[in-house]
């Protein structure tokens, strides 16, 4: 099944089944942008909109993307707000953004889809302002080395959706090419990480003002 198909059929349940992967993403959301400030934000892979209500409070704008239009009727049906804007998109095409429109490009759970990396900070960079900040929040390649990928129930059994791994240099590699600068990288774990590998991997990159990419 295809992954925007996948969504589609998820959709319905995504809010409401157990799922410490998405309940510690919003939680590394909140903690890693709770000290940036943001006026204007492109959510990549907004999904249900389960991260787009913390955003609002704090900026003017939201633009969520997503392919999938089961996942943005639940996101718009929750965020009944003027400056939340949801739309359908292939983030694996050219964005249909205006350059420099964010402050703050967001993107949770979503790059484990994506193969092309380097094309989404290209985008990105493309659609920040400059110092603008790109925050991502993903499963661990390690939790990924280790068989985990995004899944759910069905009548006929578990779903599991098609991923790919980036090794934690893909991303820094592909950031720096793309005119980024690391500003933080952090692990996070489940409630008791004793001999537990990390759950998600979250960075805080910002553009560089002084590279132009094109
Ligand atoms: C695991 S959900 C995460 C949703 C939300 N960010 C969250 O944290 O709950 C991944 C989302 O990425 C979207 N997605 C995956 N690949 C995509 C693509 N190529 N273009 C647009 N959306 C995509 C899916 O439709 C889905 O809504």
């Amino acid at each position: 099944m295809s992954i925007e198909k996948a969504y589609n059929s998820w959709a319905g349940q995504y809010d409401t089944n157990i799922n410490k992967t998405r309940d510690l993403d919003k939680k590394a959301t909140i903690e890693t942008l709770s000290k940036y400030k943001f006026k204007h934000v492109l959510e990549l892979g907004c999904g249900t909109g389960k991260n787009t209500g913390w955003l609002l409070g704090k900026a003017e704008q939201v633009i969520g993307l997503d392919f999938s239009q089961e996942m943005l009727n639940i996101a718009k049906e929750k965020t009944p707000d003027h400056r939340a804007l949801f739309k359908r998109a292939d983030l694996n095409k050219e964005w249909e953004i205006d350059n420099q429109f964010a402050d703050l490009v967001t993107s949770s759970l979503t790059l484990e889809h994506i193969y092309n990396l380097n094309h989404i900070f290209n985008q990105a960079n493309q659609k920040l302002k400059n110092g603008g900040i790109f925050f991502i929040s993903e499963l661990h390649p390690f939790k990924q080395y280790s068989g985990s990928k995004a899944k759910y129930e069905t009548e006929n059994g578990t779903q599991e959706l098609e991923v790919y791994i980036h090794h934690i240099s893909e991303y820094v590699d592909d950031a720096k090419n793309n005119g980024f600068e690391l500003m933080e990288l952090k692990e996070w774990f489940d409630d008791n990480p004793v001999n537990e590998i990390p759950r998600l991997i979250s960075f805080v990159f910002r553009k560089n003002t002084s590279t132009k990419i094109t």
